[in-house]
């Protein structure tokens, strides 16, 4: 199989021929895979209707691209290097069979269970070889893998588990990040309360604590493998457009929705993506540092670079533990190649000094690759300069959980790169910037809403359980075109910087959170009356959280101190840590429009410290509101330490 473009030239050829030839084009990618049957239509559907099917009529199962393909040809290789938490600990080495065998031992089990096609099954667990074994063996047998971050709350993982009706849950007794130990059966106990749908819980044992375990419902996973004993597990048959996972992701609005993607686009286009954007070579070690809990997981720890026949890597703990050198020791240790990580881990490094860089010998890196938000060009640079050596290209990756795969960015060394610019598309990727009438913004130098507007195969298909959701967030906004969310420009050598979210949702650490999610958790404290938060320019995280909060009576100072306490226990508690305000301010009142929509354009303007020039505020109900919030933010509000 050869996925990958060796040349500038190949890829203008590559998107020469993806415009001439779209379905020629993804036709040539989609025939170097294992089909049981070929596909009799490459696409049907469009942007416009938002009902976009691939490969229509191809049978096949991911796993076999995954696995079987390279447990025959390459058996030995290693698949999955595992490095633990703890540097002290054994760490773990899996060969391509090893991998399948495993695979296959966990499927079997999951269906002498009773586990179907179609059925859903949760992964709540830490980045252990189990998570990936689970995620691949869900796929083998057709079920539907949904992974939840394992830093969620009980609650979130319940509305997750709810949502996707699952019957199945998967999880560890606990998990462990640099010194603390994060209890996820406990809060699985506690989900489950409000999930009767479960019938099986599989536990992991990480730690060597106990935990409470329901005789008729929970298993170890140790003894779970039993089940599948002596039992072959053959790949289950799957149509190209049945799903593959769900992947719950924060929009603007309500509750956070389940992306869908399906076995045979996501399979043609994580593929070919991871192949181009990192040029991966036969016998380098590839390592990404994102959570299997985020897209970023799924596409490029473990489908991208296993369809591939990589290795991949995998590690449980924290850039900063046992020190803050332990991102490049592990790059020394195995020799990674290739590293990928986020923007907001390089500025928490940088913090650090170069020298805990330069105590590592990282001569073997070839590509530095950065995700999950805008990279601002003196992280670029420290990047680059420090950990690169000036000797590695970065590829600034742009794309999202809906769209599955890598859309903008560099090849390698390939392409042309400039500091915080994702760059070019990917061939057969078409991105447009939008006036917001809906007009194509044409040349270069413009700036506007960044669509796309040629399908591709790994789109997002559907919000679980909710197409018109889907329908309406993405393909309705601007008819014909799929809508990101966020903004961009265009500079003046056509290469493409995405500034970031122009809708309701802030991206803390390179995490996604809706304004409504948060405030609606917010707002079960008892304190809290009603609440908004924005997102503000934030060194290390990219952005933070400012919440501004109506209290139900006035606060003195100590009383305050108590109902901060309360709001951020209440984010804690219905989304997560990751989740909490970095700022609690409480105000008398919200700048709201006569029809009761809360003006955030001027929250956003107080939260980064700009406190005149609002623009246009003659619709606001009561404007002398404004003037308050603007008084209190001036001097008190609460700030995390
Ligand atoms: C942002 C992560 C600038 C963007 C793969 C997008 C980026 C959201 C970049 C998706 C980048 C991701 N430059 N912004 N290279 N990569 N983003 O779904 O706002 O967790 O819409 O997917 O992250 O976040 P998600």
């Amino acid at each position: 199989m050869s996925l990958r473009l060796q040349s500038f030239k190949e890829y203008q050829e590559a998107q020469r021929t993806a415009k001439n030839d779209p379905d020629g084009f993804w036709d040539g990618i989609a025939s170097q895979f294992q089909w049981i049957k070929p596909h009799h239509q490459t696409r049907s559907g469009s942007l416009q209707g938002g009902d976009l099917k691939w490969f229509v009529g191809g049978r096949l199962n991911i796993t076999v691209n995954a696995l079987d393909r390279h447990a025959i040809e390459r058996g030995n290789q290693s698949a999955i290097i595992w490095e633990p938490n703890d540097p002290n600990h054994l760490g773990q080495t899996l060969s391509y069979k090893e991998l399948y065998e495993r695979v296959c031992d966990m499927g079997a089990a999951l269906r002498a269970s009773g586990v179907q096609k179609g059925d859903r099954v949760i992964l709540y667990m830490p980045m252990t070889p189990e998570l990936a074994v689970s995620v691949l063996a869900c796929a083998r047998i057709g079920a539907i893998h949904s992974v939840v971050f394992a830093g969620f709350s009980a609650q979130a993982l319940a509305d997750r588990i709810q949502d996707a009706g699952a019957t199945v849950v998967i999880t560890a007794n606990e998990g462990r990040r640099g010194l603390k130990i994060v209890p996820l059966k406990s809060t699985v106990d506690e989900a489950l309360e409000h999930c009767p749908t479960v019938q099986l819980v599989i536990v992991q044992r990480v730690t060597d604590s106990s935990c409470a375990m329901q005789v008729t419902r929970d298993v170890w996973f140790s003894e779970f493998l039993n089940r599948g004993t002596g039992l072959p597990c053959p790949a289950e048959p799957m149509d190209a457009e049945d799903p593959l996972f769900i992947l719950y992701t924060s929009g603007s609005t309500g509750k956070p929705k389940g992306v869908v993607h399906t076995h045979g686009g996501y399979m043609v286009y994580t593929a070919y993506s991871f192949a181009n954007v990192f040029q991966y070579e036969r016998g380098d070690v590839y390592w990404c540092t994102a959570d299997i809990g985020w897209i970023t997981g799924h596409s490029y720890i473990i489908y991208g670079p296993l369809l591939n026949g990589a290795t991949t890597m995998m590690f449980e703990g924290i850039p900063t533990y046992p020190g803050p050198d332990r991102f490049w020791a592990i790059c020394a240790k195995h020799k990674v190649n290739q590293f990928y990580t986020a923007p907001t881990a390089i500025r928490a490094l940088m913090c650090h000094g170069e020298a805990p860089v330069q105590a590592h010998d990282l001569s073997t890196l070839k590509v530095l690759g950065t995700v999950g938000e805008p990279i601002n060009e003196e992280a670029w640079h420290w990047y680059h300069d420090i950990v690169g050596q000036q000797k590695c290209p970065i590829v600034d990756t742009w794309w999202q959980t809906e769209t599955g795969g890598i859309m903008l960015s560099g090849l390698g060394s390939l392409s042309p790169q400039k500091p915080a610019h994702a760059g070019l598309p990917l061939p057969g990727i078409d991105p447009v910037l939008l006036n917001p009438d809906g007009t194509e913004l044409q040349g270069d130098d413009v700036e506007g809403l960044l669509c796309i507007s040629a399908p591709w195969p790994s789109i997002i298909r559907t919000t679980y359980g909710d197409h018109e959701r889907c329908l309406n967030t993405y393909f309705r906004p601007y008819p014909g075109y799929y809508f990101t969310g966020d903004g961009a420009r265009r500079d003046a050598d056509g290469l493409i910087r995405v500034i970031g979210r122009v809708d309701d949702v802030i991206n803390v650490s390179g995490h996604r959170f809706g304004t409504a999610e948060i405030e609606s958790a917010i707002n079960e404290a008892s304190i809290a009356v009603e609440s908004a938060v924005v997102g503000f320019d934030h060194p290390i995280k990219g952005q933070a959280i400012h919440a501004f909060v109506i209290s139900e009576s006035a606060l003195d100072e100590a009383q305050k101190q108590v109902a901060i306490g309360d709001v951020l226990e209440a984010v804690e508690k219905g989304i997560g840590k990751i989740a909490k305000p970095a700022r609690v301010q409480f105000v008398q009142g919200l700048p709201k429009t006569r029809s009761g929509k809360i003006m955030r354009r001027i929250l956003r303007k107080i939260a980064s410290g700009e406190f005149d020039q609002f623009g246009d505020t003659s619709t606001l109900l009561d404007p002398s509101v404004v003037d308050s919030i603007k008084i209190d933010a001036q001097t008190t509000w609460f700030t995390a330490p």
